[in-house]
């Protein structure tokens, strides 16, 4: 598969995998996509899908014995998959912002939150003192922190959960990276906080034209936040395409299930589809298409041959049966 130079971040046949006394698991399998400049793409799954696992290995955080087995991975035209200690910590600082789902793993509690803004401004950007308190206070105001200059000052405790991580927002994109990956950034905040965190994110990515990776498993977040979508299954990308395409036609008979399973996607239809059976554990995936157990198309076609792979820009789905089963 060739990699696409327009996009800021290119992933071609990722493989992760984890060597276990019996056997090998592997929770990332073969996955492609790319994210260009300004565009915000959602991977999204249930629970232990490889959504993280996936995300980790984008950007040098897998922990051992879990690894990179194969694939490549590129970020603004440089190959960084080999990358370890720390070239790629560097990378992670500049170039790779993050956002996980407690921002207080984000935030170091001794320091305040303008230390911590300063200190990565001025490792990652060459700029006074001076300018990098100035830009720690722009940063603050512009993730919506209420007085700024005073806030500045205070301790990660110090501030709600939403406020904390609109911090981690701040912190994220303080060295301009070209890249965000934000892994259940809302997941651990109220309701009500979640779509203004996720607009914010949107708004800021955009004006910077910063590519985002966006880790969810609320089909809420997917609908409001992103272009594109990945749906993840047992480690392999089931469909990826536009977002509203993906959400109003679904391809692959798993989307097909999750999005009659979303309260958001089918409301108004007469009742709520429901997936038989759970996703397969990583040490008894079945034979042939991962899905096939679940999936009420199967033939002997998906018991005996794994499910084709997607390319990272085609609209379709990982199905033997997609064109019988959908066109
Ligand atoms: N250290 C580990 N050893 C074995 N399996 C693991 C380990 N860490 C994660 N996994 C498995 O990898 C799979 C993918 O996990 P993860 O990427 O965290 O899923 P998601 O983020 O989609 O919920 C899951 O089946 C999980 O149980
Ligand atoms: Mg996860």
């Amino acid at each position: 598969m060739n990699r696409n130079s327009e996009a800021t971040l290119s992933v071609r046949d990722l493989i992760v995998d984890i060597p276990t006394r019996h056997s090998v698991l592997r929770p990332v399998d073969r996955v492609s996509f790319d994210i260009a400049p300004g565009e915000i793409l959602g991977v999204v799954g249930e629970s232990g899908a490889g959504k993280s696992m996936t995300g980790n290995a984008v950007i040098g955080l897998l922990t051992r014995p879990a690894h990179i087995a194969s694939g490549e991975i590129w970020l603004n035209g440089d190959r960084i998959d080999h990358l370890q200690g720390e070239p790629m910590r560097r990378l992670r600082g500049k170039q790779i912002g993050m956002v996980f789902q407690d921002p207080l793993t984000s935030l170091n509690p001794l320091l305040t939150i303008g230390d911590q803004l300063r200190e990565t401004i001025l490792e990652h950007l060459d700029v006074s003192k001076d300018e990098a308190h100035q830009r720690a206070i722009d940063g603050l105001k512009e993730v919506g922190i209420p007085a700024a200059e005073e806030r500045i000052d205070a301790y990660p405790h110090q501030f709600s959960g939403g406020m904390r991580q609109r911090v981690v927002i701040a912190l994220a994109l303080c060295a301009e990276p070209s890249f965000i990956i934000a892994d259940e950034p809302t997941t651990a905040l109220d309701v009500s906080v979640q779509a203004q965190i996720i607009a914010l994110l949107r708004r800021l990515c955009r004006e910077r034209q910063t590519a985002v990776m966006l880790i969810t498993h609320d089909m809420g977040v997917i609908a409001e936040a992103t272009d594109r979508v990945a749906v993840m299954y047992a480690g392999r990308l089931a469909e990826l395409g536009p977002t509203k395409d993906v959400l109003t036609d679904p391809k692959h008979p798993y989307s097909i299930g999750l999005m009659g399973s979303t309260p958001l996607a089918s409301a108004g239809k007469e009742r709520l589809t429901q997936i038989e059976g759970a996703m397969p554990r990583l040490d008894s995936l079945p034979d042939g298409c991962a899905f096939h157990p679940r999936c009420e198309h199967a033939r002997e076609r998906c018991r005996q041959n794994p499910e084709p792979r997607l390319e990272a820009y085609q609209n379709r789905a990982a199905c033997w049966f997609v064109e019988d089963l959908y066109l």
